[in-house]
């Protein structure tokens, strides 16, 4: 069987760019790929690194929102980064042969610091690239379903990959990423990016009146003043939700608001109910796996798994690198 990696920071809740972006991917796939979740804290504290006792709520709840979100416990192995140590040993060895150049003009690294207005930026923040590598690598994936903005680090990570095996013996595959078709999820502000630190997200675990409320919120054809005014759908966020969620409408949709027929209001209301209609089986999920410990207990039997592939994944490094100096007597 193949094997995925995927997962997410836990620095707040999932929103709607990540449902689209990776877990409906995931999802699919968990039958059939072994299927490894990263909830990677450490490299939330790139950017929090000030505050890291906001990790254990968020932990929590990212492996909440992805049980919610359909992921079986039985088949993917969710699991917390930092308690994965060859994780770390592996980003180490890694940053041996990747340059501080590389890493400058990873495009992502590029809009992020900009995006948090870095003039200047940590070690751990500029080699982030070189810590994913190796939670991609720690279990040898082969397949990693991801947002279009982690191209980059995927682009990365098989650099990491090919140029291991170049310097010491094939150990690693060359994983690919999978983009799902709606790669990008704009903001309910019309942002390019739906995203928790513009403030323009819908949240997985948003009650139904939230939903409702922000949905009425969102920026649509700023030249539409009445309701019969001609829209134009290519530049409104309610049109490209429809576009990513209501698949089956959205054709009739943009007639209607091309010919000035169905007003914003009414068809925010309409993707309201349909929004609310899927997230309708991910709230019912969500009750089911909130029952005290049921997370945790999760969370430390997809560690174990972790870290037992990551020990295997470690020998065969030492001895390609031929540092397996001690073999156990
Ligand atoms: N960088 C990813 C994000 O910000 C999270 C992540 C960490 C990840 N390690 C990963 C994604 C490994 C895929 C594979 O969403």
């Amino acid at each position: 069987m193949k094997r995925i990696l995927t997962g997410d920071r836990p620095t707040g809740p999932l929103h709607l760019g990540h449902y689209v972006g990776s877990l409906v991917n995931r999802v699919e796939l968990q039958d059939t790929y072994d299927t490894f979740i990263i909830v990677a804290d450490v490299q939330a504290l790139t950017t929090n690194f000030e505050c890291p006792e906001m990790l254990a709520g968020n932990v929590r709840q990212v492996t909440l929102d992805n049980l919610a979100a359909g992921l079986d416990p039985g088949k993917a192995r969710i699991f917390i980064q930092s308690l994965v140590p060859q994780i770390a040993e592996l980003t180490v060895i890694f940053s041996m042969f990747v340059t501080v150049s590389r890493l400058r003009h990873n495009p992502t690294i590029k809009t992020e610091a900009k995006q948090y207005g870095y003039t200047d930026m940590t070690y751990g923040f500029l080699g982030y690239p070189v810590s994913q590598a190796a939670d991609i690598l720690f279990c040898r994936a082969d397949l990693v379903p991801v947002g279009e903005d982690q191209l980059p680090h995927i682009e990365a990570t098989r650099f990491v990959s090919r140029r291991f095996n170049e310097l010491y013996g094939q150990v690693f595959p060359e994983p690919d990423a999978m983009v799902s078709s709606v790669s990008r999820l704009i903001g309910l502000d019309g942002n390019a990016k739906m995203s928790k630190s513009l403030g323009n997200c819908i949240f997985l675990n948003d009650s139904p009146d939230d939903i409702r409320k922000k949905v009425m919120s969102a920026l649509t054809d700023p030249a539409r003043i009445h309701k019969d005014d001609p829209g134009h759908p290519e530049i409104c966020t309610v049109f490209a939700y429809h576009t990513a969620f209501n698949p089956g409408e959205v054709d009739d949709i943009e007639e209607r608001c091309r010919a000035g027929t169905v007003g914003c209001v009414a068809c925010k209301k309409r993707l309201a109910e349909v929004l609310n209609g899927m997230l309708e089986p991910i709230r019912e999920r969500r009750l089911q796996f909130e029952k005290p410990g049921v997370v945790d207990e999760i969370l430390r039997a997809g560690t174990a798994a972790a870290e037992a592939e990551g020990a295997i994944t470690m020998g065969m490094v030492r001895e390609a690198m031929k540092i397996d100096y001690l073999p156990r007597g």
